[in-house]
């Protein structure tokens, strides 16, 4: 949400589909948001419900088939990037975007040093010569606090360990000099020290380079320090979109809420509160009405027949909830 401020990014009600043998898989449907210069965005919700497909498709590497952006507009310092040739949108790539995909093993490949890695991508994206790019690379390695930088630079991936790697991923995402960063799920496999290092890291990094980030994650609980402005997918659709105090501590959606009521907290070894039952429903057949009414303990019968549009709870505050107002007073309600 950019609030008029110097927008980068905004996605305009992407909607981007996999047509498959068991029929269409409505991944996106209908997203919009914004990212603002330096702006940090979560993007949040349980595994399936779009997060991957919403990142790939700002970078423009949907899969196709099955998959194709079927109707939306990508905005990038003004221009769509839909609109773009293959050729533009590998520069956009190169040099505006940078990215950490959710499978390592995209990013780094187990042949090569780490060093000669990054080193090649800086020499690609920036055109430096050999050794101007291996001195830049070794200055990416300290900047996302590997020791030793220098010796490391000459190690394969499989001798770093799981945070080593992510760092390793970020240097190179970093390496074209983005001014935006997307991190999809970078912390997901690590342990929960290792985890808050590298938020720590992606939050420095913003500060230090005014880096936008865009930070794709299930778990609430590992945004909040890092990430200004939440979006809470469920269902390739936007439930939440807002400030993260305000869906942190004003939620505006059942589904936010029962999210943020599940996030363990750091600091405590507590069991998580409240576990949402039921799963997510298919992508291909979406029950009518909210998705999310057959799981949601305050639906009521509209929520089973009409869809919720998006709505301004509050200013500057989204949601798609019949109830945004005052979801609390209907239904069934929760005990706990
Ligand atoms: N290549 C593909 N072919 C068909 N369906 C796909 C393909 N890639 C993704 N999907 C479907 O699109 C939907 C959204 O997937 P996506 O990977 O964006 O989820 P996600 O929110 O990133 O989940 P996770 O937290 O598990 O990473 C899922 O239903 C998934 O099965
Ligand atoms: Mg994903």
């Amino acid at each position: 949400m950019t609030n008029g401020k110097d927008t980068l990014l905004e996605v305009r009600n992407l909607r981007t589909w996999f047509h498959t043998q068991e029929g269409v898989v409505r991944a996106v449907d209908g997203v919009s948001f914004a990212i603002a210069r330096g702006e940090a965005l979560a993007v949040v919700g349980e595994s399936g419900c779009g997060k991957t497909v919403t990142a790939l498709s700002v970078m423009n590497l949907v899969p196709s088939p099955p998959g194709r952006i079927e109707e939306g507009e990508i905005v990038f310092e003004g221009r769509n990037l839909l609109e773009m040739n293959d050729r533009e949108m590998r520069q956009v790539r190169g040099n505006n975007i940078g990215m950490i995909f959710q499978d390592p093993m995209t990013s780094l490949n187990p042949v090569f040093t780490i060093g000669s890695q990054i080193r090649e991508a800086i020499q690609v994206h920036l055109g430096l010569n050999r050794r101007e790019a291996k001195r830049r690379a070794v200055e990416l390695l300290e900047m996302v606090e590997i020791p030793q930088a220098e010796r490391r630079y000459k190690m394969y991936p499989h001798e770093f360990s799981g945070g080593m790697r992510q760092r390793a991923m970020i240097a190179m995402a970093l390496s074209c000099e983005p001014k935006l960063l997307i991190a999809d799920e970078p912390s997901t496999a690590l342990d929960v020290t290792i985890q808050a290092q590298i938020m720590e890291l992606i939050a420095r990094l913003r500060q230090e380079i005014g880096l936008a980030v865009m930070l794709i994650t299930h778990d609430l609980g590992v945004v909040a320090g890092v990430a200004e402005t939440v979006l809470v997918m469920y269902a390739g659709k936007v439930v939440e979109y807002a400030d993260i105090d305000r869906v942190y501590y004003n939620s505006r959606h059942p589904y936010a809420w029962s999210l943020m009521r599940s996030v363990p907290r750091l600091d405590e070894k507590k069991d998580r509160l409240l576990t949402i039952g039921g799963s997510p429903p298919s992508l291909i057949n979406l029950p009518p009405g909210c998705s999310f009414s057959p799981r949601c303990p305050f639906a009521e019968e509209i929520c089973f027949q009409e869809e919720p549009p998006l709505v301004e709870a509050e200013s500057g505050h989204l949601s798609a909830c019949h109830f945004a107002g005052d979801f609390e007073k209907h239904g069934q309600g929760v005990k706990s």
